[in-house]
């Protein structure tokens, strides 16, 4: 078996920790060396390329640098650059090749720098070869199975002076005791469950983050208490489709060892669960599926205080056809009665969503299907794609492929469309008084700050950096589109 295919890696997991902790030693000599002998702090710099998940896999790799006692920068002429890369539209992954040449030059004058490419990408064998025959200068190569290796990989590379590549398949182990460096101290982003198992026929996810596998709700809430401990007061939970969590958790061992799962625990239980966790405030997630809403969840959503009124429910196309061909197990018809039903009982929720346009024999009919549900959905906002041909998804096979120009012309329409109905709905809370987290300050306008209401839209107005990590009350006094100025009540 070669060392970068092996299939299901087991992994002894009772000493896996302190295998990696004794790694994580053993690179903070030869760190403490090496500042010496240059008299300055070796930096590292980890970039997210991809989506929440991917940040939140960042933070891991970040906290086992900062571990060793590297210095976390923001810039890439550092002395470790971890590429944390993605796939999902081809796009993502012509930025990384763009800016891998960069990287070199900065190696050139820093010959000890460690570069770095790990995340979904990675699991693609064709990226792999390429990295190995075209950027010989690339350090070391893992993928989203074993970021936890992290340190023992720079170790090896250390000792060997070769480029080091491990990709596993898949796993059912997931290492989750290692520090973490969390780029915001007052929210958060907690894993429930990893990979998919739901093959929509266009996406890649998940032949790159392997099947889906839940967290144990216990070790879910101790971590949520323990980053409330930590003075976070938002978490976004985050999974693929994280409304299916919990159907293959009591297969499997973590939860058979843990006394709080008897029976099948579905996500609405979760949040009512993270709910009574004092001192956690704000409870948002990270993505739901259509098809597996039910009207338990909505339910729960509705008579929480602390789950937030926005839901991202991802529609992808408004036509029954495409959707049939997409996978994705509704209609257009069912979307839209969803939409009713979460709007009848949580009247104040923001609704936002993904679109794709140009799938595979799209006719300008299904188009027209999906600018129907804009309207009828009438989303806050919605983060709109055009068609990316993933090698390997079903989707890549299919004939009619849609010409670039009808796709652009589609796009642009969809553009103005999503504006117009997201301009017509985001003034709908001008004039009442909201909570508002405080993210930072203002990044345009000096003396003002920059927070979040609980429907995710910005809001700026006037106050002080003290005020960053708390809710505050604000009067929204106008809505610019996409964000509201207000002014703070005391
Ligand atoms: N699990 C989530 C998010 C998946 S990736 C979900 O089901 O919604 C985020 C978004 O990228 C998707 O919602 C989809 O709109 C978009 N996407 C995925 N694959 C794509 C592709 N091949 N081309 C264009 N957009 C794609
Ligand atoms: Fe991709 Fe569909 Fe899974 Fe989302 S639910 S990650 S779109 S396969
Ligand atoms: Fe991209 Fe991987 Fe997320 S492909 S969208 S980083 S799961």
């Amino acid at each position: 078996m070669s060392k970068e295919m092996q299939e299901n890696m087991q992994v002894d997991r009772a000493n896996e920790a302190d295998i990696q902790r004794a790694y994580i030693e053993k690179c903070r000599e030869y760190l403490l060396d090496k500042e010496k002998e240059l008299g300055r702090p070796l930096t590292a710099c980890v970039n997210t390329f991809g989506c929440q998940m991917n940040a939140r896999d960042s933070e891991k790799l970040l906290g086992i640098l900062e571990e060793i006692g590297y210095k976390p920068v923001e810039t890439e002429d550092a002395d470790i650059v971890i590429y944390n890369t993605c796939t999902v539209r081809e796009n993502a992954n012509l930025r990384v090749y763009g800016r891998l040449g960069q990287l070199h030059k900065f190696k050139e004058k820093n010959p000890d720098m460690l570069i770095i490419l790990c995340g979904c990408m990675m699991q693609e064998p064709e990226v792999v070869e390429k990295i190995r025959k075209s950027y010989r200068f690339v350090d070391i190569v893992f993928g989203t199975f074993n970021i936890f290796k992290l340190a023992e990989l720079i170790h090896t590379r250390l000792n060997t002076g070769s480029q080091i590549i491990d990709i596993w398949k898949g796993t059912d182990y997931v290492l989750e005791q290692l520090p973490t460096d969390r780029k915001y101290k007052f929210k958060s982003g907690v894993n429930i469950m990893y990979g998919c198992d739901n093959f929509c026929s266009y996406c890649i996810v998940p032949y790159v983050r392997g099947r889906e596998m839940s967290r144990p709700p216990i070790d879910i809430i101790r971590e949520s208490e323990r980053l409330v401990a930590d003075g976070v007061r938002e978490i976004m939970y985050l999974g693929q489709n994280v409304n299916s969590y919990g159907k293959k958790l009591e297969e499997t061992e973590e939860a058979k060892g843990s006394q709080d799962v008897t029976e099948r625990v579905t996500f609405a239980d979760l949040l009512k669960e993270l709910e009574k966790i004092e001192g956690l405030d704000r409870i948002r997630f990270m993505t739901p599926h259509p098809k597996d809403f039910s009207d338990e969840l909505i339910e729960t959503i509705a008579a929480s205080d602390k789950v937030c009124h926005h839901l991202h429910l991802p529609l992808q196309s408004g036509s029954s056809r495409i959707l049939k061909a997409m996978n994705r197990h509704y209609t257009k018809e069912q979307y839209l009665a969803l939409v009713d039903k979460i709007r009848e009982k949580i009247p104040d929720v923001s609704i936002t969503t993904d679109i794709i346009v140009g799938f595979p024999g799209e006719t300008e009919e299904d188009f027209e299907d999906t600018l129907d549900v804009v309207r009828q959905a009438k989303y806050d906002s919605a983060y709109t794609f055009i068609y990316s041909k993933r090698t390997g998804t079903p989707a890549a096979k299919m004939e009619n492929q849609i010409d670039e120009a009808t796709v652009k012309n589609r796009f642009d329409r969809l553009l103005a469309t999503v504006a117009e109905v997201s301009h017509s709905v985001s003034a709908r809370f001008e004039g009442q008084v909201m909570d508002v987290l405080v993210e930072g300050l203002d990044d345009h306008e000096e003396g003002l700050v920059t927070g979040r209401l609980k429907s995710n839209m910005l809001v700026h107005f006037k106050g002080k950096e003290e005020l960053i990590g708390q809710i505050v009350q604000v009067k929204l006094t106008e809505c610019k589109g996409f964000y509201y100025l207000g002014e703070m009540i005391n």
